[in-house]
């Protein structure tokens, strides 16, 4: 008999989120100003392409968060993707004192409110287009106004850490 792939996780979330590490992605900010406050959500769930026309984003916000609270009725948010070495800035926007995620923080501000990090992989410019209920989560769709590709590669979260890519037909090969 072949070992099966899969097994039941029961209910320890622990082994879910252990295996969900292992899928690697990218990871954005989603920043804005509200009359001066600056918010800043960091989000691995963050995902592109959910449509073309209209262009869609996607990302999936814990219930919890009180940072989707305070920009959920915003017009504008900022995204940016995180830079290959921009794990520190990183770690300084999800922290949990939400009054001092932004300082020392190079930002741009632009006068809908939208709010970019310097030297990210890529930006857009977007919209809240529709949140709908996801579990624990709140999964909201992005609509995209603008958007602008940066010079830095984007920074991979697997397994818990910062990677960065690599072009695999030139590992190995001399
Ligand atoms: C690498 C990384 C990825 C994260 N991804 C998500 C995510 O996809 N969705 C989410 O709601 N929170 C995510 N978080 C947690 C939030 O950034 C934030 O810490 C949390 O929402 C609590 O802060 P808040 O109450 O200000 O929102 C992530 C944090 C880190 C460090």
């Amino acid at each position: 008999m072949t070992q099966s792939k899969v097994c039941a996780f029961g209910d320890d979330p622990m082994v879910v989120r252990h295996t969900f590490a292992q899928f690697p992605s990218g990871v954005a900010v989603l920043a804005v100003d509200i009359g001066g406050e600056k918010h800043a959500l960091v989000a691995s769930s963050f995902m592109v392409g959910v449509s073309l026309e209209p262009c869609l984003v996607a990302v999936a916000v814990q219930k919890s968060s009180e940072t989707w609270g305070a920009i959920k009725d915003a017009d504008s948010l900022g995204v940016s993707i995180f830079g290959k070495d921009q794990g520190d800035l990183l770690r300084k926007l999800a922290s949990k004192d939400r009054a001092a995620r932004f300082e020392q923080v190079v930002i741009e501000v632009r006068d809908e409110g939208a709010v970019y990090i310097d030297d990210a992989a890529l930006w857009l410019e977007c919209s809240i287009h529709e949140v709908s209920e996801a579990g624990d989560h709140w999964l909201a769709l992005l609509e995209v106004k603008q958007l602008g590709v940066g010079e830095n590669e984007p920074l991979v979260w697997h397994g818990a850490k910062f990677r960065e890519l690599v072009d695999a037909e030139s590992v190995g090969v001399k």
